[in-house]
């Protein structure tokens, strides 16, 4: 089996990745601070923002691809941390790019649906980016950065992803999940929209773009547009809960670092003629936590 190097294997979507990968590809995954052990995938200790040590691993295993999704994810964090989460969110991802380059293999990078404002909903790929956050503005630099430097790099813009927990991480849907199993209710955003997918599916969107070798930009978004409010909705009923659990506020009640565009949906009708095919939220959810 070829090699595979999958940055942030310790992460939710790494984690989710590396599921998946490993039948078809011989998995090299990385962590940083949380060690983990994946069965049948070998785990190596990275810091990559160190260019000596992301030098040692590509000249170590020699991949055949690289899909690097090790970042700072949280946008509140690169908003209040901009030098640090600089580092890993464009600084590695380009030197990443410059390595896929030298070793002339596939590259694919984990950008975001946050690279837009939210006020021309549903974007393109082809519309222009308008980050209103350091986070956006950062994985737009990464984005330009990569491609400037190889041009054959493929982006692919994640929207929201929820699913189960992994050793060493979680989606929004643990908390979620966690308040409401307490007894307490769930104030969510009803003018905050996105098109939501699984881990796995999410997982499935980036194999698929690695196997046809996408060029360019590739949005994998979901199929459908929902407000935060009508998932916690969704999730309520899954859970066989009132439907009062779950009540409504709007962006601007909740202060955050971070600014936060208001609809991000992804257009990802091109991904969708390659074969990518998100099930619906309520499926996902089904699968997830029904019974
Ligand atoms: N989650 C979402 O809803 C979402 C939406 C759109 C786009 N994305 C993008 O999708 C990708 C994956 O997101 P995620 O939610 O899976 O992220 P995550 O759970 O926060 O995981 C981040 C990963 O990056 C690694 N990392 C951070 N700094 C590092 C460093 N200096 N050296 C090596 N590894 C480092 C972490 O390793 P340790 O934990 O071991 O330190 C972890 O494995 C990211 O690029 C994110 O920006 C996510």
């Amino acid at each position: 089996m070829k090699k595979l190097l999958i940055t942030g294997a310790s992460g939710f979507l790494g984690w989710h990745l590396c599921q998946l990968a490993k039948s078809k590809w011989q998995v090299y995954g990385t962590y940083f601070s949380h060690y983990l052990d994946i069965p049948n995938v070998k785990m190596l200790s990275v810091n990559l923002t160190d260019i000596q040590e992301l030098k040692g691993i590509f000249s170590q295993i020699q991949p055949a691809a690289v899909i690097h999704t090790a970042a700072h994810s949280q946008p509140n964090f690169c908003q209040t941390h901009p030098q640090e989460s600089d580092l890993i969110n464009v600084k590695a991802s380009c030197n990443i790019a410059g390595l896929c380059a030298d070793y002339g293999i596939p590259c694919l990078f984990t950008s975001t649906d946050l690279v837009f404002d939210g006020c021309n909903a549903p974007y393109k790929e082809t519309d222009p980016v308008s980050p209103i956050s350091i986070y956006g503005e950062q994985k737009v630099m990464a984005e330009q950065g990569m491609r400037k430097i190889y041009p054959l790099t493929t982006i692919c813009r994640m929207p929201l992803m929820f699913g189960r927990a992994t050793p060493t991480a979680q989606s929004f849907l643990q908390p979620f999940i966690h308040t409401l199993k307490s007894g307490k209710t769930l104030n969510l955003f009803i003018d905050e929209f996105r098109t939501p997918v699984s881990g796995t599916t999410a997982a499935k969107g980036l194999l698929l773009a690695l196997e046809k070798q996408f060029p360019g930009i590739l949005h994998l978004g979901g199929t459908e547009r929902i407000s935060r409010y009508d998932f916690g909705r969704l999730l309520v009923d899954i859970l066989e809960l009132s439907p009062e659990k779950i009540t409504a506020c709007h962006q601007k009640d909740v202060k955050m670092a971070a600014p936060r565009p208001a609809d991000v949906s992804l257009d990802s009708s091109q991904a969708f003629a390659i074969g990518y095919s998100p099930l619906l939220v309520r499926k996902e959810l089904e699968m997830l936590i029904g019974n």
